[in-house]
């Protein structure tokens, strides 16, 4: 798929406010620091489109870019970032959930995982959850260009694994990425492209 347009929508923190088109969306989410928004600048070949940083935490709020006039991609807050307090932390929480539980657009969710990191309790639970909701997701390994490929296929094999030991009879999608190299960028387009066409397709039923 080739990008013609990317452009930034809006922010917000109520899912009510999101924008009503309904059109497919695809949203990012994972650890703070894992790489969504630097992914969605790589998929968009914008330099900054979304906003990144060193430090976690640099995404705040639900943002909204609208794809070649017809879709959408989300950046979301990262999860599991212990700067922010208590109280913040739960109202952040609650939002995001609503965001996944409500939101008739969300054809695919992407739960990012820095390739580098052993399956820790924070994705697991969260992808349980996601699944307990029935909400599709894929996994996007991200930052592969960390390791050598050998090693990347090797810690990739190693989730997959952890995960039909676990609660899954079967591996969700997964994508292994770099965006300072631009691994991935079309196997995950394609695949987007893919759930596009369905969508159209069935909306026109
Ligand atoms: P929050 O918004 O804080 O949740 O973080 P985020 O998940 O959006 O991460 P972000 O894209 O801001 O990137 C965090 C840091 O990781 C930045 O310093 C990026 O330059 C770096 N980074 C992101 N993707 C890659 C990658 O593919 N390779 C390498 N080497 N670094 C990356
Ligand atoms: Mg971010």
């Amino acid at each position: 798929m080739k990008i013609k347009s990317a452009d930034f929508v809006m922010s917000n923190s109520d899912v009510a406010k999101c924008p009503n088109e309904l059109i497919p969306e695809y949203a990012f989410i994972g650890r703070s620091n894992v790489g969504k928004s630097s992914l969605i600048n790589m998929l968009t070949e914008r330099k900054s489109l979304a906003k990144t940083s060193g430090r976690p935490g640099k995404t705040q709020l639900i943002n909204h870019f609208k794809i070649n006039e017809n879709w959408f991609l989300v950046d979301l807050p990262g999860y599991g970032y212990a700067r922010v307090s208590k109280k913040d932390k739960s109202i952040f929480q609650k939002y995001i959930t609503n965001y996944f539980l409500q939101r008739e657009q969300l054809v695919c969710s992407f739960v990012l995982i820095d390739i580098r990191h052993n399956p820790q309790k924070i994705d697991l639970e969260f992808m349980e959850w996601l699944g307990g909701n029935g909400i599709p997701f894929g996994i996007i390994f991200t930052k592969a260009d960390k390791l050598k490929p050998k090693a990347s296929e090797k810690q990739v094999n190693a989730y997959i694994e952890t995960l039909l030991q676990g609660v899954w009879e079967e591996a969700p999608p997964y994508f292994i990425t770099s965006s300072s190299h631009r691994t991935g960028r079309e196997e995950l387009l394609q695949y987007i492209d893919g759930i596009n066409d369905s969508f159209f397709k069935a909306a026109k039923k």
